[in-house]
């Protein structure tokens, strides 16, 4: 089971911390699918420090959320810290990570996400810092390295363990990759068999099977999951039912997936209004509809939407569209 500090999950899926994506509307959806943790998208500790007010606004955690993750990142000790001892006291995230892997240039370029990982010394430093100045259990997110030259992910998570991090989660890519190639899983393996504190693999688990065979290839504690669960947070229901059961539960059917995605638009506009969530909105109701037959005049419409019930309206005719097909396909044959 997946254990961090005195934080114990139900099961080992873990949604991963998506910027844009991760808010309150969207965990609470993934976590009523069953996630077993769940991750907010990242925040400056800049903004926390500042009490800038957008960023006040990303700090709001229904309590049907926990447990939660929530991921800071930063360049500099005295900001990093100021912003993790609020985050400590003021929010009901049960764990503060800090992020290691954001490869955006005007992020690395502060000397924060990933510039990082060239410089476990640093890691060491800054981990410490935290760990010393609060309660909830401290983690890390990091990817493998800067470059191919530049693979330093064991140092680095044993630096994370020595300055009393509670868990690393590990993205098997680097920097210089971003999102390209395939992610690599024996870096995972081989970091997990040199630290004692829990390690989450992540990168490329695209499927049920691919979470068993990542926990299974690894010995990773917990399986973290981000583009998969994009308009699909059956991804996680059917992950954590295979893991469980070995059962493969079935794709859900296009009413199911519209109602999910309504109300995830709903639950959107409550935290952020309607003109802004529908804006919004509009690239999930993309990823919910993938893998509709004949989706492609939708996804279209769907970028045109300014309202919630022009968005409703388009959605509710698609599901009537797609069942009456289904049914004259049944008839024919
Ligand atoms: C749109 C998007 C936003 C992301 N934002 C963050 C972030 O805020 N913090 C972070 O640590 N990783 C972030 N990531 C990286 C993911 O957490 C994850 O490591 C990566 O997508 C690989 O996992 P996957 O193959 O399951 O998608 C982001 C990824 C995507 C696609």
């Amino acid at each position: 089971m997946l254990k961090i500090g005195n934080i114990e999950m139900k099961n080992q899926v873990v949604l991963a911390p998506m910027a844009g994506i991760c808010n309150s509307a969207f965990r609470l959806t993934v976590k009523e699918f069953g996630a077993g943790l769940v991750c907010a998208e990242m925040i400056s500790d800049k903004g926390i420090v500042l009490k800038n007010a957008k960023t006040m606004n990303m700090l709001y955690i229904d309590e049907r959320e926990n447990p939660l993750s929530l991921q800071i990142f930063g360049g500099e000790k005295d900001t990093l810290v100021e912003a993790a001892k609020f985050v400590d006291k003021n929010t009901n995230a049960d764990i503060i990570d800090i992020n290691m892997g954001c490869p955006v240039p005007k992020i690395t370029k502060c000397d924060a996400g990933a510039k990082w990982l060239l410089d476990p010394d640093k890691i060491y430093e800054m981990v410490s810092a935290v760990v010393d100045n609060v309660d909830k259990p401290v983690t890390v997110k990091m990817r493998m390295g800067w470059d191919e030259e530049h693979i330093y992910a064991v140092k680095n998570a044993q630096a994370v363990e020595r300055a009393g991090g509670s868990a690393v989660s590990l993205h098997g890519r680097t920097r210089v990759q971003l999102y390209e190639g395939q992610a690599n899983w024996d870096i995972i393996r081989e970091v997990k068999q040199s630290i004692n504190i829990p390690l989450i693999g992540n990168g490329d688990v695209q499927s049920p099977q691919d979470a068993k065979r990542m926990l299974e290839e690894t010995g990773c504690d917990g399986v973290m999951i981000g583009r998969a669960a994009l308009g699909n947070p059956w991804m996680i229901y059917r992950t954590v039912q295979y893991l469980e059961s070995g059962e493969l539960i079935d794709e859900p059917s296009v009413r199911e997936k519209i109602a999910v995605c309504i109300l995830h638009l709903d639950r959107l506009i409550a935290l952020k209004g309607e003109y802004v969530a529908v804006r919004e909105m509009r690239k999930h109701a993309a990823w919910y509809l993938k893998g509709i037959k004949g989706n492609a005049k939708a996804r279209n419409a769907v970028n045109l939407c300014n309202t919630r019930d022009e968005l409703v309206n388009l959605l509710n005719e698609l599901v009537l569209e797609q069942e009456a097909k289904e049914l004259s396909q049944a008839q024919l044959v």
